[in-house]
């Protein structure tokens, strides 16, 4: 174990995700178990520069494991991409004593700490969390499981509703540019199509869906939009559909930010904790500039700039199984 690491930092950044917390009491225990004072840097990487930081133990963080959001808070930095940002910040890792960093958050974390490790030399190693899951270098990120969860209990409720008056829905789920999410609940909630950002698809497809659910007689119809997709938001879809099909009476329901709260799930509380006594060993073992993931449920670490310049690759089983069911 490496004896130059005396006292780590730990943040969480960018869009919050359940199971953050759980991933920050593990980086807390893990730390004190190996005898390391861990320091909490507040609202992300701005955090840094603006010394907001905090000592934390092994008592202060109980209580967290089941809980949604993050007790650290987050934020997206402007300033951390200023090279006067990043002095500042890596001031106050000195002014506190900060020997390493664990930063919770996806790719624009991941991008601004492979720069700052480089510039200043700085052990860094990154967790995997945001609900969108689309991050190389582990098969699923924390908070992707909770949010889909949520997505399918809505889209469940939805389905009653729809229904009951004949209706198609189209649901737009978040994402950002990647189709996780949407594919993954359309799915587990019987969707009959998912618009996806990886597809090209032209409309006309979504267009045939409908004709065949029409045939088929189903009595709810819906289609879950990915933020992302090419086409548009779900309500631009739903229009060019009403033209083409004004008989049809259809709905839009945006989830928006519902997605990123809740409490999180078993399996986002089993990943975050696995993950933040592995980043914290591998620290401790020497490693730096690395995302700790989780790959055919074993842990492995792949570098910054591989998990940030890689894409995560959807699954196309998932979609060549969907289209089959939505029969
Ligand atoms: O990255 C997570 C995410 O929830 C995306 O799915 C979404 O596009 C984005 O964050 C929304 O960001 P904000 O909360 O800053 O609007």
């Amino acid at each position: 174990m490496n004896n130059q690491i005396n006292t780590i930092g730990v943040l969480t950044s960018g869009g919050d995700a359940p199971g953050m917390n759980a991933a920050i009491r593990a980086v807390v225990r893990a730390g004190n178990f190996y005898q390391k004072k861990v320091i909490g840097i507040y609202e992300g990487l701005q955090g840094l520069i603006d010394n907001n930081m905090a000592a934390l133990s092994s008592r202060s963080v109980k209580g967290i494991l089941n809980r949604g959001g993050t007790i650290l808070k987050s934020s997206r930095s402007e300033e951390f991409r200023t090279m006067e940002g990043r002095q500042k910040a890596y001031g106050n890792l000195k002014k506190n004593g900060i020997d390493a960093l664990l930063v919770i958050g996806g790719d624009g974390t991941f991008t601004g700490s492979k720069i700052f490790s480089e510039e200043f030399d700085f052990p860094i190693i990154g967790l995997p969390g945001t609900i969108d899951n689309d991050l190389f270098g582990s098969d699923f990120t924390i908070g992707f499981d909770t949010a889909t969860n949520v997505v399918v209990q809505c889209v469940d409720k939805i389905r009653d509703t729809a229904e009951s008056h004949n209706r198609l829905f189209f649901v737009e789920v978040m994402g950002r540019d990647s189709g996780f999410i949407a594919l993954r609940s359309a799915l587990a909630s019987g969707a009959l199509d998912v618009v996806l950002p990886e597809e090209s698809a032209p409309m006309e497809d979504l267009f045939a869906e409908l004709e065949k659910s029409v045939h088929n007689k189903k009595t709810h119809k819906l289609v879950i939009v990915a933020e992302g997709n090419k086409w548009g938001n779900a309500f631009f879809i739903a229009e060019q559909v009403r033209k083409k099909y004004p008989e049809l009476e259809s709905k839009v329901t945006i989830l928006g930010h519902l997605q990123r709260g809740g409490d999180p799930s078993c399996t986002d509380r089993v990943l975050a904790s696995r993950l933040g006594v592995a980043a914290v060993e591998g620290l401790l073992k020497g490693k730096r500039n690395v995302m700790a993931g989780l790959i055919d449920n074993k842990v492995k670490f792949t570098s910054f700039s591989e998990a940030i310049s890689r894409k995560a690759i959807l699954n196309d089983e998932l979609l060549r199984i969907s289209k089959i069911l939505a029969i």
